[in-house]
């Protein structure tokens, strides 16, 4: 169960659609990955690599059946997958396997300062041609070049040693890693023997290069991974690049994803009044892997199609849903999804995050995708939506009463209005009974005779109740039970 949070700060932020701050407030960061290469004990053999193994199908299973188990809310899923290693006493650090150069300068052969690490020429030399545009990976864009820091990405799986700086090699790799999204290739200065002890507190250097992989992109933003102390010895890092896969996955049944970068959407009501935001689901400590999105969204709308609302009201269909990774204070926090009942295009992508006190919350690596075969559209057209709007303004509910026929007041009418334009008969039907009526008013002139028809049906009466229910031939039956004003 979640406590009570600081509701009056969070009302300050009631125009932030589609979080659940409940939830977010009480979301700790994904836990900073170290990856030393620090071996605790002499290994049997020596480790150069480790993968963190992810199954899409097997997380969306899990999702699919928390969201069975509490399909309403809004849950954090916690895979925690990178623990730290243990260490012991001055134990000898693997060099043969993937040295890289050791810094020289031309005063001093083999300085082994951090200064000379950090400003050794050939690591900065490496680095600039590894992003020149034809050293890029095929299928990757260069992120950043040349820092002195690495990422704390959201999703890590894992790392290898690099016997040079191989940028296609770290790629190969990372693109054979299920859900790794992206890479951070660098030279890291490290110790030649684990200075957990007072009699090696600093040793030698060494330098490493590292290839890491993460499942959410590494952007100068988020390489804030400086090095640190281990006891008096420090690892810097020096000539880090990022990498980031140009295409994502797209869910079984959805529209390529469509890339918003560091916003996220915020729609507004649509041209019906309604809001189309659903709510949103949080997955934290896990993969970035937009298909949990997409199993949330089909979860949602196969039980909101089963359990339909019993007061009339709209039924929310998912068909939409915007994910990104969420980020506090520049450090990965989880990652959304928003769900929506009906497409939002880009332009609508105005959110790029939030200020919370002292902390800000931003967006990155945001993404939509729409249903492919319905993407979803309001409660019904929006020139009906506007005819309505334009009966109510020059009070025309007296006309409307004579063109759809009601005779009296206090009578219950169904009446089928074209919730598109293309329903035919029901074309007809506006036809036919707008020739009954007077000639249509000034201020109705501009729209189709269906969308009146639909528009004089919403609007004709002070409609208390609109219930939808749909035909076999799946076209949509307003019935306005209700009381028509004959002013
Ligand atoms: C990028 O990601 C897509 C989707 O997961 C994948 O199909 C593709 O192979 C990746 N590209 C590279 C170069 O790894
Ligand atoms: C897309 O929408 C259609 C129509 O509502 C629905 O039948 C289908 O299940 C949806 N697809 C997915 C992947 O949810």
């Amino acid at each position: 169960m979640r406590s009570y949070i600081a509701v009056a700060a969070i009302a300050a932020l009631a125009q932030a659609q589609d979080l659940d701050w409940d939830a977010v407030l009480q979301a700790t960061p994904a836990p900073e990955v170290t990856i030393p290469v620090v071996y605790a004990t002499a290994p049997a053999t020596t480790v150069t690599a480790t993968t963190v193994s992810y199954s899409s199908e097997a997380a969306a299973a899990s999702v699919s059946s928390a969201l069975v188990a509490n399909p309403d809310d809004s849950f954090p899923l916690d895979s925690a997958i990178a623990k730290r290693a243990a260490a012991t006493t001055c134990q000898t650090q693997p060099t043969g396997v993937s040295v890289g150069p050791q810094p020289t300068n031309d005063a001093v052969v083999n300085d082994d300062s951090v200064s000379a690490f950090s400003a050794y020429p050939s690591f900065s030399a490496s680095a600039a041609s590894a992003a020149a545009p034809s050293a890029v990976p095929s299928g990757y864009v260069n992120t950043f070049s040349n820092l002195h820091a690495s990422n704390n990405a959201y999703g890590y799986m894992g790392y290898t040693l690099l016997k040079s700086y191989d940028q296609q090699g770290c790629a190969d790799k990372c693109t054979k890693i299920n859900g790794c999204q992206s890479f951070n290739i660098y030279y890291e200065r490290d110790p030649t023997v684990n200075p957990d002890d007072s009699s090696c507190s600093n040793p030698k250097s060494l330098t490493q290069i590292k290839c890491v992989f993460w499942s959410g992109p590494v952007t100068t933003d988020n390489a804030n991974n400086a090095g640190q102390w281990r006891n008096q010895f420090q690892v810097v890092i020096a000539g880090s690049n990022g990498y980031v896969n140009k295409s994502i996955a797209t869910p079984d049944g959805y529209n390529a994803g469509v890339f918003l970068d560091k916003s996220a959407i915020n729609a507004p009501l649509d041209c019906t009044g309604d809001d189309s935001f659903i709510g949103s689901r949080l997955l934290t400590n896990s993969v970035f892997d937009a298909n949990l999105c997409a199993v949330a969204c089909n979860e949602q709308a196969s039980y909101a199609r089963q359990h339909p609302p019993t007061d009339g009201s709209f039924n929310k269909i998912c068909s939409f849903f915007n994910t990104y990774i969420l980020y506090k204070n520049g450090q990965a926090l989880q990652q959304n999804c928003a769900l929506y009942d009906q497409t939002w295009s880009m332009s609508y992508a105005k959110n790029n995050g939030y200020s919370y006190g002292q902390d800000h919350y931003t967006v990155g690596f945001s993404y939509t995708f729409s249903n492919k075969t319905d993407g979803g559209k309001p409660r019904y057209a929006c020139d009906v939506a506007s005819a309505k709007s334009a009966i109510v303004s020059a009070s025309l509910q007296p006309y409307c009463s004579a063109l759809l026929g009601f005779s009296s007041a206090a009578s219950t009418q169904t009446i089928t209005v074209t919730p598109t334009v293309q329903a035919t008969t029901l074309t007809t039907l506006a036809v036919q009974q707008q020739k009954r009526a007077a000639s249509t008013p000034a201020a109705l002139q501009k729209y189709p005779a269906s969308a009146i028809t639909s528009g004089c049906a919403l609007a004709a009466s002070s409609v208390t109740v609109l219930t939808e229910t749909a035909t076999a031939a799946a076209t949509t039956v307003y019935i306005a039970t209700s009381t028509v004003s004959q002013k």
